[in-house]
């Protein structure tokens, strides 16, 4: 980290001690994965372990040490002071699926909202911090309002990237009700449309690769605050966007993700909406289809 680099992170307000933080979460991480821990079930393969549920604690303990006064929302169960000015969102560990296959693509994620007196509980705040930490490549994501955000203590920003047909994006499925979700359409619709599809399982991560410009832009429907708290506010602060799926102001609990470098953002929208409509879709062959043409081209052949 260059010093001008280290002096502007710690001039933050809450950055400095929430890396320390997401640090510290991070080494217990890479501790249970080396020793190797066992899964639960919390739904069909919404999978849990001892690793989310001892990180999250840690989370909850440092972030009441160094912040006394403000809420806690925890994916694990952690609700604390939410009458309270201030909220973090707490993933302790984005990626459990791969976390608990021995795959190294997992992060925390820490998001602050501030709450201003009289808001009803479901309108939303404003993001104010972020922070998101991959242990495994030792790389953290930062980020307050107005301040910009960055990655190692350097000033990151989005792609340049202008069209969605020279664009890497990203997606993930849900883990609950499966069998409701449309996305594998959107999936490959977009994989006919740009350089790839990347579903490499953390989502928080997802929306830091968009925040440093490795990806383009990502989707997902049915997450939650917890996953998206601080990537948002890491992609607006480093020149990106993200709303829903109409292009309008996302929401914490809107459940359906939209994020951009900014420049392919509308494309990306049309898209969305185009496909809701049932326009433009490029047609995929049924597995018995291939099947077919397969044993006419091997007939042919002979
Ligand atoms: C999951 C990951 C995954 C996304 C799922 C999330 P978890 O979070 O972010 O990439 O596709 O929708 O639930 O359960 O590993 O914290
Ligand atoms: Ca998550
Ligand atoms: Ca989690």
């Amino acid at each position: 980290m260059s010093d001008s680099a280290a002096k502007a992170e710690t001039e933050l307000t809450w950055v400095p001690k929430a890396s320390g933080i997401a640090r510290e979460a991070g080494a217990r991480l890479r501790e249970f994965l080396a020793a190797g821990v066992e899964t639960e079930y919390k739904g069909d393969v919404d999978l849990v372990t001892v690793a989310d549920r001892t990180v999250e604690k840690l989370i909850k303990t440092r972030l009441g040490e160094a912040f006394p006064d403000h809420g806690i929302y925890g994916e694990e169960g952690t609700r604390e002071r939410l009458d309270h000015e201030f909220r973090w969102y707490v993933d302790p560990l984005d990626g459990t699926t791969n976390f608990a296959h021995g795959v190294p693509q997992f992060c925390v994620s820490l998001g602050l909202e501030q709450r201003p007196a009289g808001l009803a509980p479901d309108q939303d705040g404003t993001l104010v911090a972020g922070v998101i930490y991959d242990p495994m490549r030792d790389e953290m994501y930062s980020a307050e309002r107005g301040r910009g955000a960055l990655l190692n203590g350097k000033l990151m920003h989005v792609s340049a990237t202008p069209v969605l047909a020279e664009s890497l994006v990203a997606t993930g499925f849900p883990s609950r009700k499966r069998h409701d979700s449309p996305n594998i359409h959107f999936y490959q619709e977009f994989t006919l449309r740009s350089h790839g599809v990347r579903r490499a399982g953390s989502a928080a991560l997802d929306l830091a690769y968009v925040a440093c410009g490795r990806y383009e832009g990502f989707w997902e429907f049915h997450l939650n605050p917890w996953d998206t708290a601080a990537g948002i506010l890491l992609i607006e602060e480093a020149g990106g966007r993200v709303t829903d799926f109409a292009g309008n102001k996302v929401r914490l609990d809107s459940r359906e993700v939209l994020a951009s470098n900014r420049l392919i953002h509308n494309e990306l929208v049309g898209l969305f909406s185009d496909m809701f409509a049932g326009r433009n879709l490029s047609p995929i062959p049924t597995p018995a289809e291939f099947a077919a043409s397969r044993t006419a081209r091997a007939a042919a052949a002979q």
